[in-house]
């Protein structure tokens, strides 16, 4: 049996979403089309629709590296003008494939332009069709299943979320130091930069490591979730021998040799963190990892891709120190650099410009509430 499934991603990710989704077998429904020259980008969907039976959204959940969850559409645009409309018509949907009785739920909802707009009353008519549905209340818990509604002009769709903790919570990242990115972000970045997995990676500014570790997990076709709980795994429906058999398809699918991938920064803190979590996603041994400055990396000599995340404030373009780091970077990136590809996530263009580099600053995504900027180019 299909579900309706939407899944949830950050501003600017969907493109990158897609690009895995369908190596993985599922087909995104609500593409938007590109027009002309590419200039008029899309408006962003914040997530992709697709159809996926059970072991297809196991798959999926277990191994796309840039959604933050996924979620399954148990009653789509149906209408709610009266509570007792939207109870009756929530109470028709099959909630026992996804709740057992008495658990405890999260109920979150969100109403638009629509005539109920209490979102506190409408979740508490969407707990009495859960109860009147399976014949025992569910009590509100914070943290428990998620169960999404979202009302717009009088109509009502409700999901229920099957990840459970945000997908970005791998379970390898217990330390981080100043500004970490978050995983399904930083794992977008060599996604979008066209690394193909094969050449070189380095980040001179690694921080906590998360770039090279999601860097590594990918070259290595490393599933992304394979240390953590997913909550589809509480559902009445769950299917243990079909998750065991996405499971071994998963492992089965890794590979055991990586590219060098180097990761630097120059606070001894960061390292010995960005260690201990590549230790934990069980990749420090394809990680070169060393306490230096930018200004002293020494890449291979086979051209790669430097994809990195330097320092950046919300106005940093006023500050010295940053123009003159962004300069030293491009500097650098020419005398050791020369023919890499290079992807630099930045939330400022005049930065961005203090490399020096050409750069295509077309991407737009979301960091930390943010806007920034994933400068891509080539070293000349
Ligand atoms: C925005 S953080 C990177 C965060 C990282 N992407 C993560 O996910 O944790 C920038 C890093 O650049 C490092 N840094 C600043 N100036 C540096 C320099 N001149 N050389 C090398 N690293 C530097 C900082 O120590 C900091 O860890």
């Amino acid at each position: 049996m299909d579900f309706y499934c939407y899944a949830v991603t950050a501003p600017g990710i969907w493109p990158f979403a897609a690009q895995e989704m369908k190596a993985l077998g599922a087909a995104p429904l609500n593409l938007p089309a590109v027009t002309g020259n590419g200039v008029d980008a899309p408006a962003d969907p914040g997530g992709l629709d697709f159809r996926a039976d059970l072991a297809s959204l196991y798959r999926l959940n277990l191994r796309l590296r840039t959604p933050g969850r996924i979620l399954v559409r148990l009653g789509n645009f149906f209408y709610a003008r009266t509570f007792e409309e939207l109870r009756q018509s929530a109470a028709r949907l099959a909630w026992e494939r996804f709740i057992q009785p008495g658990q405890p739920v999260e109920i979150r909802v969100t109403c638009h332009k629509s005539k109920l707009y209490h979102s506190g009353a409408v979740a508490e008519r969407i707990g009495q069709a859960i109860e009147a549905r399976l014949g025992q209340p569910s009590p509100e818990q914070k943290g428990a299943q998620r169960v999404m509604a979202r009302l717009v002009n009088d109509r009502l769709t409700i999901s229920i979320d099957s990840s459970g903790e945000n997908l970005h919570k791998r379970g390898y990242r217990l330390e981080t130091a100043k500004a970490p990115l978050r995983e399904t972000l930083a794992a977008a970045l060599p996604i979008a930069c066209g690394w193909d997995g094969n050449a070189p990676l380095l980040d001179p500014f690694c921080g906590s490591g998360t770039i090279a570790i999601e860097a590594t997990l990918l070259a290595l076709n490393i599933a992304p979730g394979l240390n953590r709980r997913f909550a589809f795994m509480d559902w009445p429906n769950f299917d243990e021998a079909a998750w065991q058999a996405v499971r071994a398809e998963a492992l089965a699918a890794q590979r055991n040799a990586a590219p060098p991938i180097l990761a630097s920064d120059r606070d001894e803190g960061a390292i010995r963190i960005a260690l201990a979590n590549a230790e934990r996603a069980g990749v420090a041994e394809h990680i070169r990892f060393a306490r230096q400055a930018v200004s002293a990396i020494e890449p291979p000599e086979e051209p790669g891709w430097v994809v990195t995340n330097p320092p950046y404030g919300a106005r940093v373009s006023a500050n010295k120190d940053l123009r003159n780091l962004y300069a030293q970077l491009g500097n650098v990136l020419r005398a050791q650099c020369p023919g890499w590809r290079v992807g630099i996530l930045s939330s400022d263009r005049a930065l961005l410009g203090q490399t020096g580099l050409t750069l295509d600053t077309g991407i737009r995504l979301v960091n930390g509430g943010l806007a920034v900027i994933l400068a891509r180019g080539r070293v000349e």
